[in-house]
């Protein structure tokens, strides 16, 4: 069978100060369309999520776009999702295009750029319907309480923890950690033995 490139969800994720690690991750990622922690308050966070979307194709909602990048995020395919756009992926600047669906903006990136792994770049809703199709998801886990509006879960059972790696920032604790996907995504398209 073709191999298909992995997809793949970056995110940082806030969860309570007294949050038992290996429990279900469920926590806020942004407030007023803004991210809950700057960089400098995370060191290593947008490192690391360079680091993993580069080369890559990164899929997310306008609101993550024009709220957090303004312009194309360079050395990867940016690819807009609204229900506003084309049908068709069109690229509206260079390494920066639209389309209209969820679905078809991962059957287009395969299409078009077949060689590159998928990155689900957010928000709320892009991460609830493509979690679950994931490989892998990079998650910087932040113990902290800050008020979010927009919020990810990661479906129990779906993923098991790979690599965490912990720190500490003027006492603000947080973690690099990657979970892999331990169930098929279809499991009848999977378990054929070819
Ligand atoms: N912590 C993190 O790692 C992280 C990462 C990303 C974002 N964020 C935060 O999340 C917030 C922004 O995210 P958001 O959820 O508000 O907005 P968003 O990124 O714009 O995502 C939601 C939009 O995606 C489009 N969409 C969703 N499902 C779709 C589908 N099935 N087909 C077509 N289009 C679909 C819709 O756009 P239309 O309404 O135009 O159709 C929807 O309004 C900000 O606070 C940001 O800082 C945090």
């Amino acid at each position: 069978m073709e191999k298909l490139p992995d997809i793949i969800g970056i995110f940082l994720v806030q969860l309570k100060k007294d949050h038992k690690k290996g429990s279900l991750v469920t926590g806020g990622i942004g407030i007023d369309g803004k991210l809950l922690y700057r960089d400098s308050e995370v060191p290593g966070d947008l490192a690391r999520f360079k680091k993993y979307s580069g080369g890559r194709t990164i899929v997310f909602g306008p609101g993550t776009y024009n709220g957090l990048f303004i312009k194309p995020l360079p050395h990867r395919n940016n690819i807009v999702v609204s229900r506003s756009y084309p049908s068709e992926l069109t690229e509206i600047a260079p390494k920066l295009y639209h389309i209209n669906d969820l679905d078809n903006a991962v059957l287009a990136a395969r299409e078009h750029f077949p060689e590159q792994e998928i990155v689900v770049g957010g928000g709320e809703p892009v991460y609830k319907k493509l979690i679950p199709q994931c490989k892998y998801l990079i998650v910087t886990e932040v113990y902290g309480d800050k008020e979010a509006d927009r919020f990810v879960t990661i479906p129990k059972g779906m993923f098991k923890e790979i690599e965490r790696i912990e720190h500490e920032h003027n006492g603000l604790k947080y973690d690099f950690v990657i979970y892999e996907r331990i169930v098929p995504v279809n499991p009848e398209l999977e378990s054929d033995g070819s």
